[in-house]
């Protein structure tokens, strides 16, 4: 399979941004580890962060053609982006959602997010480890899905 990570806003300063919070692994470890994961499971890992909510749009619209699912951490863009939302719904990709955090657990304005409706599922409160989970979790999907 090839699938597509996605990282939203502010997910390029992790290691220096509320380590307390996020932990103090960078992006780069991140995608450097579902890398690998990816090459252990068959599985072509792709990248691709940014701030800017129509950059992701646009990197949902062209995933189309390229991949057969995607990871997703919307960062806070999870509980305000209809846009997103529509745009994953308007590809039909199988997405599994993630975070750091347990968003369940912090602020009252964490807790809704318009991705989870369309997603297959959310993994959410292990760390950097949410992200591995999430990518065992869609290809496994992706294997029930393959004749
Ligand atoms: C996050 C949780 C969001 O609420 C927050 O805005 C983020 C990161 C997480 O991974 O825990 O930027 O998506």
């Amino acid at each position: 399979f090839s699938v597509l990570v996605l990282h939203g806003p502010n997910l390029n300063l992790l290691g220096q941004r509320e380590p307390g919070i996020y932990g103090s692994v960078t992006l780069a470890d991140i995608n450097q580890m579902l890398e690998a994961e990816g090459r252990s499971l068959q599985t072509q890992v792709s990248t691709f962060q940014s701030n800017h909510e129509g950059a992701l749009v646009d990197a949902i619209h062209q995933a189309l053609n390229l991949h057969q699912g995607l990871l997703i951490n919307a960062g806070a863009y999870t509980h305000t982006s209809v846009a997103i939302r529509d745009a994953i719904a308007a590809v039909a990709l199988p997405t599994v959602e993630v975070h750091l955090s347990n968003i369940y657990r912090r602020e009252e304005f964490r807790h809704h997010s318009y991705i989870a409706p369309i997603a297959i599922g959310q993994i959410s409160g292990f760390g950097a480890q949410s992200y591995r989970l999430g990518l065992q979790a869609l290809i496994e999907y992706l294997k029930t899905q393959t004749p």
